[in-house]
């Protein structure tokens, strides 16, 4: 029953966000997509760090990416998909409108930064605003890992 609601709601998701939603399993779809975030923080940051050669336009993919997968992490969180393989905090229901304001702000600073990466010392000023959205919600709804 509990999964037949994911499809509906996948099937609702897909529909209005494209990607990432089609299939059932939420959980697997939001740790996928986290893990995508991590991969663009990387890239990022080593561009910033020079371990990486800067270049403004993947830098610039890299945070469209994170933009759009923050756009789609409220609907990743039904209600009901704490329970299973999950690092999700069940607080993240208990204040689902704080939440979902995260994700939004963390697609408005990717977004607001895409604009500001014109060079290396562009894209280390916006680096750090734009990962504290990542540790701020984590500190909050992740467990930590033990
Ligand atoms: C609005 C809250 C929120 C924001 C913003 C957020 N995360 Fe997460 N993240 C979570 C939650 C909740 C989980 C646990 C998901 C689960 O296990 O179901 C998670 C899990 C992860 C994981 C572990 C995925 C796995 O392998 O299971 C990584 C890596 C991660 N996030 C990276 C990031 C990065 C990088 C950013 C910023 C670009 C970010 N997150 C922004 C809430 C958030």
């Amino acid at each position: 029953m509990r999964k037949t609601m994911f499809i509906l709601s996948g099937i609702v998701v897909g529909s209005s966000l494209g990607v990432v939603a089609q299939h059932g399993d939420p959980i697997a779809q939001r740790q996928n997509l986290m893990k995508n975030n991590q991969e663009q923080v990387r890239l990022l940051t080593g561009m910033a760090r020079g371990q990486t050669a800067f270049d403004a336009a993947r830098a610039k993919a890299a945070l469209q990416a994170i933009e759009r997968n923050a756009e789609q992490v409220p609907a990743l969180f039904p209600a009901g998909s704490h329970q299973g393989k999950t690092a999700a905090l069940p607080v993240i229901w208990e204040r689902k409108a704080d939440f979902d304001a995260r994700s939004a702000k963390l697609a408005q600073d990717a977004k607001a930064a895409q604009t500001r990466i014109t060079d290396q010392a562009g894209l280390q000023a916006v680096i750090q605003p734009v990962g504290q959205n990542c540790g701020g919600c984590h500190e909050v709804y992740r467990k930590k890992e033990s």
